[in-house]
């Protein structure tokens, strides 16, 4: 329970300057390498929604690790929403600015049919570009997002004002 939590959160390391001069990187690698932290946050993180998607969308590249590992937990389908190049077939695409740099992402046209129910996964939320972007995408492509969930929410960002769904955080800072 909470103390497990309280252990996991621990975990997560802050790195001064990275990638850029000012800024205090949050590098959620040590969390994930433990067994017991990882499996906690898997479970915290798909709680809120059970029953209620079909499919886990990660972000690329961390919420692919969370996404496919809640999807095996809860017997859903798992899907990647990749940097802009890397799919095969037919995407829909958005950019958006990050925190440092700006970013396209895409999915596949036809991976999944229009009212599909995707739960949306990333390890961060900073200032919310990457999550709106997949929520256009979402939106564009007739899913139902059911919500999206992150493993730590950058408060001082205000990440979550930028997302017109619900947010789910295991952790904030
Ligand atoms: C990081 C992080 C989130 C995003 C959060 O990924 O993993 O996906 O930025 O920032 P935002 O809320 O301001 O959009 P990054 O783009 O660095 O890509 P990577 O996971 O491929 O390294
Ligand atoms: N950590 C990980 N990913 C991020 C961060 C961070 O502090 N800021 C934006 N994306």
């Amino acid at each position: 329970g909470a103390f497990r939590l309280a252990r996991a959160e621990s975990l997560i390391a802050a790195v001064s300057d990275h990638p850029t001069p000012g800024v205090v990187f949050r590098d959620l690698t040590p969390l994930f390498a433990d067994a017991e932290a990882f499996s906690v946050v898997v479970d915290a993180i798909a709680e809120p929604f059970a029953g209620r998607f079909d499919v886990v969308a990660g972000l690329e590249a961390r919420g692919f690790l969370l996404a496919g590992a809640v999807a095996a937990r809860t017997g859903t389908g798992v899907l990647p929403i990749r940097k802009a190049g890397k799919l095969p077939r037919e995407t829909v695409a958005e950019s958006y600015d990050l925190e440092y740099g700006r970013a396209t992402i895409e999915a596949h046209r036809d991976d999944l049919p229009p009212g599909v129910r995707v739960l949306l996964l990333d390890d961060v939320l900073a200032t919310g570009g990457t999550l709106a972007a997949a929520l256009r995408i979402g939106e564009r492509l007739e899913w139902d997002v059911v919500g999206c969930g992150v493993v730590l929410e950058l408060d001082a960002l205000a990440g979550r004002d930028a997302l017109d769904s619900r947010v789910v955080s295991v952790f904030h800072v």
